[in-house]
């Protein structure tokens, strides 16, 4: 017999029983299907997971699905209206911010909140604020590029790459 909880995610109210041992991301990916939600280590270290918890950055896979009775989560597929490219999805795609992807979606929730959190962000609290998220492809650079194009508010979402 499962523990019901009752969340909202991307704005939608879901009510699920979930197992005491049942996590977040398990939760998110596996029962809901949205699994824009990355899994790349699963012991809170990658930050492939991390999602929004009443509007702090969380990693899914360091939490239990029963800690998020009551909160509004947003993952992925909910920054945006479906078909349209938040500016910051925009600007890593215009800079090039990604190569394989994987670590992408966390890197951007990460970022949203970075930005959002501190408009006025250095190169260096930028670097420092990604330090929870770990890319094996990109040297970080271009993401740098990204999150600072974001910035700037003038990411376009109909270019393609700078
Ligand atoms: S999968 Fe959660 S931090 Fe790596
Ligand atoms: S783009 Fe491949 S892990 Fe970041």
């Amino acid at each position: 017999m499962g523990i019901p909880i009752t969340l909202t995610v991307n704005g939608r109210s879901i009510t699920r029983e979930v197992t005491p041992q049942t996590t977040l991301v398990q939760l998110l990916r596996e029962d809901l299907r949205l699994t824009g939600t990355h899994v790349g280590c699963d012991t809170a270290q990658c930050g492939a997971c991390t999602v929004h918890l009443n509007g702090r950055a969380v990693k899914a896979c360091s939490m239990l699905a029963v800690q998020a009775q009551g909160a509004q989560i947003t993952t992925i597929e909910g920054l945006a209206p479906e078909g349209e490219l938040h500016p910051m999805q925009a600007a890593f795609r215009q800079c090039h911010g990604l190569q394989c992807g994987f670590c992408t979606p966390g890197m951007e929730m990460t970022s949203v909140l970075l930005v959002k959190d501190k408009p006025g962000a250095t190169e260096q609290d930028i670097r420092d604020g990604l330090e929870g998220n770990i890319c094996r492809c990109t040297g970080y650079h271009n993401i740098v590029k990204s999150i600072q194009l974001c910035q700037s508010g003038k990411a376009d979402a109909t270019a393609t790459s700078a």
